[in-house]
């Protein structure tokens, strides 16, 4: 089931690596190759030197069009995407939802608008994985979308929940655990996202890598309907080069009420 996408009225940032080269020194590198590229395309083609004119072009071009997919990844297809997630977990609107590694709120926020008598929870270290990330940045875009009552902004780990077993109706999270560095510490943040779901409570992860190790472990530890899909165009990184993929599954026992 699909979810019209909300319209929205705060603002995301730009998701990415930005602990060596900040996103400005990133679009400053990337504007100065695809200008040189352009710049040999003409030298080459008033030189007469036909196919380094074509491969330069050709490769100008390649790199435009991998930007501009991350880019619409980033500002719109992301939200796309979590749209239908989030429709197809047909919440009910009283749940208890937590999104781990929330960033400035893509995702928490949008879970929030389904939660008229519910409450959303994010947790984030607040990482250089995202421009200009932090709690307050998280809890403006809230006031703007209209859901500050029902949204909660924590500080602190994904492999270390603050939060009791069992707390939680669904737990989300998107682009987040791929940014842990240690295989170990990954499982870890699953097993913990599994610890803190209510028997019957769903987990829905959206993510770049290992994510066929995150299956695995689901299984492992007991999870039903454990399953995987390619979130498609909307959240391709490089292209179809980087897709992200979707891990859903339900954990076992008495549906929460
Ligand atoms: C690429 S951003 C994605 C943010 C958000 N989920 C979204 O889709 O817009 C990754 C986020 O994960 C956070 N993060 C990375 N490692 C974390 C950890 N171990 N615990 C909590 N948050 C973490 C970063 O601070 C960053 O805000």
């Amino acid at each position: 089931m699909s979810t019209a996408v909300p319209v929205r009225h705060g603002d995301y940032g730009i998701d990415g690596d930005f602990r060596v080269v900040s996103a400005r020194g990133q679009a400053a590198i990337i504007t100065a190759i695809i200008v040189a590229l352009l710049v040999l395309t003409v030298v080459a083609a008033v030189g007469g030197w036909t196919v380094l004119a074509v491969v330069t072009a050709l490769l100008a071009l390649a790199i435009a069009l991998v930007t501009a997919s991350y880019l619409w990844t980033t500002r719109a297809g992301k939200f796309r995407a979590w749209a239908r997630v989030l429709g197809d977990l047909q919440l009910r609107g009283d749940e208890h939802v937590l999104d781990l590694g929330c960033g400035r709120g893509a995702v928490l926020l949008m879970a929030a608008q389904l939660l008229p008598r519910g409450r959303a929870v994010g947790i984030d270290l607040w990482r250089a994985d995202q421009t200009g990330n932090g709690p307050e940045v998280t809890l403006r875009n809230a006031e703007r979308e209209g859901v500050t009552g029902r949204v909660e902004v924590v500080t602190g780990d994904v492999t270390r929940l603050p939060f009791d077993d069992n707390t939680f109706d669904v737990v989300l999270s998107s682009l987040v655990i791929h940014n842990i560095p240690s295989a170990a510490d990954r499982q870890t943040a699953i097993d913990e996202a599994v610890r803190v779901l209510r028997p019957g409570g769903r987990l829905a992860v959206a993510d770049l890598l290992a994510t066929g190790r995150h299956r695995a472990r689901l299984r492992e530890l007991g999870l039903t309907e454990v399953r995987r899909r390619n979130l498609g165009p909307h959240m391709w990184w490089l292209g179809p080069l980087i897709p992200t993929r979707l891990v859903t599954a339900t954990k076992p026992g008495e549906k929460s009420q």
